[in-house]
């Protein structure tokens, strides 16, 4: 007889061992181990030949793409939604996953049925939604349904031209024995509806929770199973959205969508440079800002410091929307190389709008960030500052510079301090912006800060 073969899967990365544990030896997280049966079929037909092609008798097309009619998304999806894709998207509870792709449904250029299937939310207070963000639209179609077979019936029924399921931790199938949300059932009901999408060539929108770590809750083979990830952050506090693409079968990983929360639903950042820069206090001292490098776009940010003599032993240093462990590391520079006494005083950096920057490219604007607030002097508003700072003090270069220059030029900057190795790059830019390279942290300071 057929024994059954139960084994334990960790929750948190996808470990699976045929005991229980307490603590995970590849992911080391406590009480994450669950139950998994694992269903057997018994195989009595001859195994079938495998169809094998050459390149050229496959027939594809590139009109097989739909646009989603958000212009952003689009950028993200590498040229709109291929059809017959599974595309899940993840993000922080409250971010906007629901509102953005019922928005989708309304703009998706298809006239093909739309379906957006809620296991979160009843008919009514989708209907709710729908009013609030204006979907009108004769083929759009919303349900309230959390058994997945009973979905999967549905796309395989309407064949629509794109389906979302809101989300997969609340979905559930009858054919398993294990809570919704479990590993078991996000990992059986995502192959169900990926199964069902590409059998209709339904472009499939699957929205997932993230974990308090940031990572889509469930098995990370969840992200392997579909063809695209997108990630959808902000600050809690701003309205400012951007949608990332982690994993992209068909396009590239490098492009961001920038959205912006309103009261009627979320409505695309054309120029997102100019809504960074909103509001900005040029008359103050410990304001900076720089071209960063977003994939392929460029959007102008703004590093604030603030530095104050402190009282304690220990002085406070806080840092959001940059690394601290950087920041540290560039005050212990410039203390070394600038001669600034920093150990007796607290600093706070901060990155306006709610953006995180994770390149060192930003390094020497919230140096001069720093030695502005600190000497109490402006920094030239009309500059833009760029540039790695190394351990001796020394400004290395940074890659796109072109692609910055030009923003800071579009924005309207007079002045650029950036590398000396770069300033040959961006030669030709030199009738348009005064260029200023330079090699080490003080004369940086100094050419940065108004006299
Ligand atoms: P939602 O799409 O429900 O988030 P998620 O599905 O990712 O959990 O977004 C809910 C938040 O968005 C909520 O805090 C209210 C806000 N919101 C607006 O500000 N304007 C709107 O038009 C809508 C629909 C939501
Ligand atoms: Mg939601």
């Amino acid at each position: 007889m057929a024994k059954n073969n139960n084994y334990f899967v960790c929750t948190s990365c996808g470990y699976e061992t045929v005991k229980w544990m307490g603590k995970c030896p590849t992911c080391q997280e406590w009480n994450t181990f669950e139950e998994v049966t694992e269903v057997k079929n018994a195989k009595t037909e001859k195994v079938r030949e495998m169809k094998l092609d050459a390149v050229e008798d496959i027939n594809y097309s590139e009109s097989s793409r739909i646009s989603s009619g958000l212009l952003e998304m689009d950028r993200v999806l590498g040229g709109g939604i291929v059809s017959g894709s599974v595309i899940l998207v993840g993000g922080d509870p409250g971010i906007g996953k629901s509102t953005i792709l019922l928005q989708l449904c309304q703009y998706a250029k298809t006239e093909s049925s739309i379906l957006y299937i809620s296991a979160e939310e009843s008919i009514s207070q989708l209907g709710l939604r729908a009013k609030r963000i204006g979907l009108k639209r004769k083929n759009v179609k919303l349900a309230s349904e959390t058994d997945t077979e009973v979905i999967c019936q549905a796309i395989t029924n309407n064949k629509p031209a794109v389906a979302v399921v809101d989300s997969i931790q609340t979905v559930y199938s009858s054919q398993i024995a294990s809570i919704a949300g479990s590993v078991n059932q996000i990992k059986n009901s995502t192959l169900m509806l990926v199964n069902a999408a590409k059998q209709s060539g339904t472009s499939l929108f699957i929205v997932g929770h993230v974990t308090k770590e940031g990572n889509i809750a469930g098995p990370k083979l969840l992200e392997h199973m579909v063809d695209t990830v997108l990630y959808f952050e902000g600050e809690s506090g701003s309205s400012f959205r951007i949608l990332r693409s982690v994993k992209n079968r068909f396009g590239s990983t490098n492009e961001i969508g920038v959205f912006e929360m309103s009261q009627t639903g979320l409505s695309q950042v054309i120029n997102p440079s100019a809504f960074m820069l909103e509001g900005r206090n040029i008359n103050a001292p410990g304001t900076v800002v720089l071209p960063l490098l977003e994939g392929s776009r460029t959007l102008m940010v703004e590093i604030q410091a603030l530095v104050c003599p402190t009282n304690f032993t220990m002085p406070r240093r806080m840092a959001s929307g940059i690394d601290q462990y950087r920041i540290n590391m560039l005050m212990a520079v410039m203390e070394k190389n600038t001669g600034m006494k920093l150990y007796n005083h607290d600093a706070y950096i901060n990155v306006a709008g709610g953006i995180k920057i994770n390149e060192t490219a930003c390094d020497l604007a919230a140096v001069v960030a720093i030695a502005s607030s600190y000497k109490g002097k402006k920094a030239d508003n009309e500059c833009v500052i760029i540039g790695e700072v190394g351990l001796t003090g020394e400004i290395r270069s940074v890659n796109g510079m072109d692609k910055r220059i030009n923003e800071a030029v579009k924005m309207g900057y007079k002045r650029a301090v950036i590398p000396k190795v770069n300033v040959k790059s961006v030669n030709n830019f030199k009738d348009q912006i005064d260029i200023i390279g330079v090699s080490d942290v003080a004369h940086a300071i100094e050419v940065s800060l108004q006299k």
